[in-house]
């Protein structure tokens, strides 16, 4: 027996890379999944067949994520086709890097909005249904920029510091109705989102890491299998680093 069997888990921006990894790993424990992303495509659809092949229930939903109605509505979807919501994580993201003196408003709202406002949405549609439930587990996808700071991603940044302070926000105000909300802050993952990154930026990067290897999404998804599971019943309100000891 899985130690998700028989919740139900949302993932946003799951097609690929660190939120599709999260969702194998979900189904794999015995959860019943629901997975967003922008648009349902070729991607999302091989996606959906893989996660399908574990046996548990699996769904994909068309949100933009940074969109208050569309989550409202999307959220009603999941529930009304499986009958409740335990863990609910905030993956979806994106970057928009540049030096703050080279900036434009239009790279910070979007950074800010898919990365955080998206978080709001979830956290404001799934805590209503958790809160009846009393039980849930909130994770958002932060990094470890958010603790750290980085030159040309300062809207990066502070969209992933905010997920932190939003987590933590809600551990106290919700830790009452028996949900918890937790942060990862993942360091240098292999995904498509760093790949886009020149060869030498990645591996100048690897010779900060400890381990001296970037991170897979499957190391990240064991963080998120804890935190989603009984395993973290006591743990809320933390932000749990996944940096091969880069940030200690
Ligand atoms: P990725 O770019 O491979 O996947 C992100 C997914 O989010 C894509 O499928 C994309 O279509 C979806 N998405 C983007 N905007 C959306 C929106 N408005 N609504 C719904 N879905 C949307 O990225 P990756 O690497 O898998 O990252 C996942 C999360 O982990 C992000 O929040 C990222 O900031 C965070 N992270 C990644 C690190 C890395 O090294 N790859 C390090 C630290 C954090």
């Amino acid at each position: 027996m899985g130690i998700l069997e028989g919740k139900v888990a949302i993932i946003t921006g799951a097609a690929r890379g660190i939120g599709k990894a999260i969702a194998l790993k979900y189904v794999s424990e015995g959860a019943d999944v629901a997975i967003t992303d922008l648009a349902i495509n070729e991607t999302v659809e091989e996606t959906v067949k893989e996660l399908s092949a574990f046996g548990t229930k699996v769904r994909a939903y068309a949100s933009n994520a940074a969109s208050f109605d569309e989550t409202h509505a999307v959220v009603g979807e999941i529930l009304a086709e499986f009958g409740r919501i335990d863990i609910l994580v905030n993956n979806a993201g994106i970057t928009k890097d540049g030096l703050m003196l080279r900036m434009d408003e239009s790279q910070w709202d979007a950074v800010i909005n898919v990365n955080l406002k998206s978080a709001f949405n979830f956290i404001h549609a799934c805590t209503p249904i958790m809160a009846k439930q009393r039980s849930g587990s909130i994770i958002n996808m932060s990094s470890v920029v958010g603790v750290t700071g980085n030159a040309g991603q300062c809207n990066y940044s502070a969209s992933k510091a905010g997920l932190i302070g939003l987590a933590k926000s809600i551990a106290k105000e919700m830790g009452p109705r028996g949900i918890r909300a937790n942060c990862i802050a993942p360091g240098f993952i292999i995904s498509d989102m760093t790949k886009a990154l020149p060869e030498k930026v990645r591996e100048e990067w690897v010779k900060t890491i400890p381990l001296r290897r970037g991170g897979t999404p499957e190391d990240v998804a064991n963080v998120a299998t804890f935190l989603g599971s009984e395993l973290s019943s006591y743990v809320s309100g933390q932000v749990i680093h996944c940096c091969g000891g880069m940030t200690c």
